[in-house]
């Protein structure tokens, strides 16, 4: 895996970060994950794949709507009485529905030419809500609905942060497996073969996380 970097010298907005990294998108179809967001449930690599395969096979973007109890501080999708989106609101005082639009989203490639065009908000920022509004404009969003077994939780604030932290507690405590754990990943989606993964454990044996390493590459042996 290959990780490269670019920086936004200023804090512009999420929509920079498509002129900033036009070059390196060449026009493809790409997703964007704001590193303060934490995803996890048993479909989710179902979701993505379904949102991956529609933005590659017919273009336009695809966005997530998630329940949450206070919706003031998020992008907020509004219905109209078929259930059908209408508009996204960024950060309204007065939600018009509890569905925030969650830090994932996926973009076919006019989403750099489209980034281009947006104006700064009241807050001045270019918002990710202007990209989004401007695909439901052109008839091309798609905004799936994620249900009650997905955890969204984010990590911009203290409090967040901490409330991700006992979450992956909890359920890496109760279930003994750890949560995005990328070699254990890589390894069952076979990137890397069971001596890279025991490679991997070793070098980090004195810690736990390289025990979890070996003892998965330890039970894969024996089947
Ligand atoms: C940003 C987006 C907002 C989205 C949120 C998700 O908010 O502007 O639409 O719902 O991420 O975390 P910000 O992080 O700028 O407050």
């Amino acid at each position: 895996m290959r990780l490269e970097y670019a920086e936004q010298a200023k804090p512009r907005g999420l929509a920079e970060a498509f002129t900033i990294g036009r070059d390196f998108l060449a026009g493809e179809p790409c997703a964007l994950v704001l590193g303060d967001n934490m995803f996890h449930g048993q479909d989710l690599t179902r979701v993505l794949t379904r949102a991956k395969e529609k933005v590659e096979c017919h273009g336009g973007a695809v966005v997530f709507g998630y329940p949450v109890q206070d919706a003031r501080a998020f992008g907020v999708v509004e219905f109209d009485q078929n259930h059908r989106v209408v508009g996204i609101e960024e950060k309204p005082e007065v939600p018009k529905s509890n569905y925030a639009v969650p830090g994932l989203y996926f973009y076919d490639g006019q989403v750099s030419d489209i980034a281009a065009n947006v104006k700064p908000s009241a807050r001045g920022e270019l918002e990710i809500t202007s990209i989004n509004n401007a695909y439901l404009d052109q008839g091309q969003l798609s905004v799936e609905l994620m249900g009650r077994g997905m955890a969204w939780l984010d990590t911009g604030t203290p409090e967040g942060l901490l409330k991700a932290a006992e979450y992956v507690e909890v359920v890496q405590s109760r279930q003994g497996y750890y949560i995005a754990c990328l070699e254990e990943i890589a390894y069952r989606r076979g990137f890397i073969d069971h001596n890279q993964l025991h490679e991997l454990g070793e070098a980090l044996k004195k810690t736990a996380y390289g025990k979890y390493l070996l003892n998965v590459a330890n039970e894969a042996k024996r089947g």
